[in-house]
């Protein structure tokens, strides 16, 4: 925990949302992950992770469940703080969890915990231009928003399973409006999940704010992964954007910085990675 502690002395700026505007107009590639605990917040401001989310993939991969949906405020608050303790450099984001956000007044007291009780810096929310007056309230709270589109896992049992969205002319007209429309509602951030690479290059070129994808092809302004994911620990059936940093590696420090170096230089995500 010491690194911490030199970290606290660094020079080094934090992450803010005016560093992630500049990188989108010099065209410096965001690199994010999840994280989940305060010894990986350490690594991940030593990797040079420049985004860290608290997803709700936690309820998948850190409490063994088959979909985040069960997921509380609790659980994300408890995570949240635990990772701020360690991360010092890197944007600290938190989800905000499923019926966490049903209304404006619920969206910003659970937004505002995350701020003020977990140290969170933005807030992320999911779902299309449905939400586009919960992100417009937040926004006139002075609450940093990133909205989630796309596959949006929260809505898994609605949807059908987990599957690539934005197929088709009309479906990624949906996509194209959403993205917009939440930009207009004061979006910060847009994260898009499991589309199409060439729809998320459009959307990426279509609004002004930062575009992070995950499975949505090199075309974005940056990439987020399942920090499970990468190291190889999740077991079973991995997603086709996932990618092993672990191999050909000595430590996972060496894989975090690998991962880092992969977005930035362009070469994750690869073709075998996107869907079309
Ligand atoms: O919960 C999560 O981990 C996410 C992803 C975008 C990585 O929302």
């Amino acid at each position: 925990m010491y690194a911490h502690l030199q970290n606290k002395a660094r020079t080094t700026p934090p992450v803010s949302l005016t560093t992630l505007r500049n990188m989108k107009e010099k065209g410096e590639k965001i690199a994010s992950l999840t994280a989940y605990d305060a010894s990986f917040g350490i690594l991940m401001d030593e990797a040079g992770v420049d985004v860290v989310l608290i997803g709700d993939s936690l309820g998948m991969v850190i409490q063994g469940r088959e979909t985040t949906v069960p997921v509380t405020m609790d659980d994300i608050l408890y995570h949240c703080k635990a990772v701020s303790r360690g991360l010092y450099r890197g944007l600290l984001m938190a989800d905000m969890p499923f019926m966490s956000y049903t209304n404006k007044h619920q969206a910003r007291d659970n937004a505002a915990r995350l701020m003020q009780e977990g140290g969170a810096k933005m807030v992320k929310l999911e779902g299309g231009s449905r939400q586009m007056k919960i992100v417009d309230f937040l926004a006139h709270s002075d609450i940093p928003i990133c909205a989630h589109i796309g596959l949006t896992p929260q809505s898994v049992h609605k949807i059908g399973g987990f599957r690539v969205q934005g197929r088709g002319s009309e479906a990624a007209d949906r996509l194209i409006n959403d993205a917009k429309s939440l930009e207009e509602a004061g979006a910060d951030v847009i994260l898009m999940e499991c589309i199409p690479a060439e729809l998320g290059a459009v959307i990426t070129s279509e609004v002004s704010v930062p575009v992070i994808g995950i499975g949505a092809g090199p075309g974005t302004d940056g990439q987020i992964l399942v920090l499970y994911d990468i190291l190889d620990i999740t077991t079973g059936r991995k997603p086709r954007f996932s990618h092993n940093f672990m191999q050909g590696q000595e430590s996972i420090t060496d894989a975090l910085r690998a991962y880092v170096a992969a977005v930035k230089n362009g070469d994750y995500p690869a073709e075998q990675h996107c869907f079309v």
